[in-house]
């Protein structure tokens, strides 16, 4: 199944699910989850700090809860296998707190937990590596948010986010050769080197979605950052130490829908990047619509990442180091 069909089939699931009452009483939502059943929260974050919601939507990376976690505040708890530690945690620290819970899972501990305790829960049908699930992780909660008000989001959008993804899909295929292929072209100018990420707003999640698929699909290293806050220290630090500078991409992510003051930034940066003689690219975010922008942007950085797993010669599916970590950590020495 690809990415589009996921997210359609991910929204309409999320848009059956009926919640109880007390639900529809939120005053925030915080994402409990980890890793590539994370990303969604802050794509979610950033939608809906681009529309201005008054009620807060937060990401939650940890064990536990932040202590103003409360029975007023909504806990989506999302885990692909369902038996991530520190997910498992936030899951219980919820209901201590009394929080209204959902589970976003496609079984393990959290689905038999949260099915004990009679809550509601998305099943992820879909299968695969965890973070290729984000049309779970980001589209379930979507509709879920936009039922609950915290944020607008229509069907006709998701629809035509959906389609820019089918279009995409024949133009960064593998079939596609690399003289019309943008995400391997990118690859190819990624390879070899440290790709560092930065972004701003609406796709700030979207920059650490590419940083994270560089890391588990290319097994390479990758840093983001993002705008306003890096020209206010990373500006400064471009010329040293040389083999940093030698080896830095820097790929500007950039969105239409973006403030001019911040394109403004992303231009005066870049030219201090040329300056300083940091190789860098501005990549900028397909199709219309806030949706399809982050959407769009987060296909064509996967789509990337795998093109430079087969230069670097890796497998994209497998990620040893966090299997060995959970394996380790289960042992408990
Ligand atoms: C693996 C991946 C990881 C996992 C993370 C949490 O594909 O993306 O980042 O998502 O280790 O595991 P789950 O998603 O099962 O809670």
């Amino acid at each position: 199944m690809g990415l589009a069909e996921q997210c359609l089939q991910a929204y309409a699931q999320a848009r059956r699910l009926t919640l109880p009452a007390r639900y529809r009483q939120a005053k925030r939502v915080l994402v409990a989850g980890m890793g590539g059943s994370a990303i969604g929260g802050d794509l979610l974050q950033d939608m809906a700090h681009f529309q201005g919601a008054t009620r807060a939507v937060f990401t939650w990376r940890d064990y536990g809860l932040p202590a103003w976690v409360d029975a007023e505040t909504l806990v989506i708890a999302s885990s692909y296998s369902g038996d991530t530690e520190e997910t498992l945690s936030a899951f219980d620290a919820a209901l201590k707190r009394g929080a209204p819970v959902v589970a976003l899972t496609s079984g393990g501990e959290l689905k038999r937990r949260a099915q004990a305790k009679g809550l509601p829960t998305i099943d992820i049908t879909y299968k695969g590596e965890p973070r290729t699930s984000l049309g779970y992780s980001f589209l379930a909660p979507l509709a879920l948010l936009a039922d609950l008000g915290f944020l607008h989001c229509t069907e006709a959008e998701v629809e035509q986010a959906v389609c820019l993804l089918e279009g995409l899909a024949s133009r960064y295929g593998e079939v596609v050769p690399e003289e019309t292929n943008e995400a391997k072209a990118l690859a190819r100018k990624l390879w070899g080197k440290v790709p560092i990420v930065y972004s701003a707003g609406l796709l700030t999640g979207v920059a650490r979605r590419w940083k994270t698929d560089f890391n588990e699909n290319a097994k390479t290293w990758a840093f983001a950052e993002a705008l306003p806050e890096l020209d206010h220290n990373a500006v400064n630090a471009y010329a040293r130490p040389v083999v940093a500078r030698e080896s830095a991409f820097v790929l500007l992510l950039r969105s239409s829908f973006l403030s001019p003051r911040l394109l403004l930034r992303y231009e005066a940066t870049a030219a201090i990047l040329k300056r300083e003689g940091v190789a860098h690219e501005a990549v900028d975010a397909p199709g219309d619509g806030p949706l399809a922008h982050i959407l769009g942007m987060v296909y064509l950085g996967s789509w990337a990442s795998y093109y430079l797993a087969l230069l670097c010669g890796v497998d994209p599916s497998p990620v040893p180091a966090i299997a060995y970590l959970k394996e380790r950590l289960a042992q408990g020495a």
